[in-house]
């Protein structure tokens, strides 16, 4: 393989990457995923499914969770580690899934 094809087959591999956009999971989401799944899709029937639920409704309940109005033995501490971005970057991320 010549350079130029290197060269190109890796600008290629960059630029996918980097527009992946929609769909790539924020790195706060790596927190939620072993309960409610990596597709949003949850593995237990006692964990809830997150994908395409609504973006207002699963900020909600973070803040919920974080400011104490919703308890939860396993979502109440995780919640205390979000950020307002986090949050808003995560119920973005899961209602965009199918
Ligand atoms: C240890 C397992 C576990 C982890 C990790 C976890 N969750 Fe949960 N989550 C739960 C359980 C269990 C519930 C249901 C709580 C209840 O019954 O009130 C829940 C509920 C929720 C709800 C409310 C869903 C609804 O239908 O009302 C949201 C939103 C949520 N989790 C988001 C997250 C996010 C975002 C993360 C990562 C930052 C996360 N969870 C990490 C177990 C987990």
């Amino acid at each position: 393989m010549g350079f130029n094809k290197v060269l190109g087959l890796l600008m290629f591999l960059i630029s996918s990457y980097s527009h992946a956009g929609v769909g790539t999971p924020p790195a706060a989401a790596n927190a939620c995923i072993g309960c409610h799944g990596s597709g949003g899709v949850s593995a237990s029937p006692l964990w809830p499914n997150l994908a395409g639920q609504k973006e207002g409704y699963i900020s909600k309940q973070l803040q919920d969770f974080k400011s104490g109005q919703r308890k939860d033995p396993l979502m109440s501490p995780i919640s205390l580690s979000l950020s307002d971005q986090d949050i808003s970057d995560l119920a973005k991320y899961f209602s965009s899934l199918k």
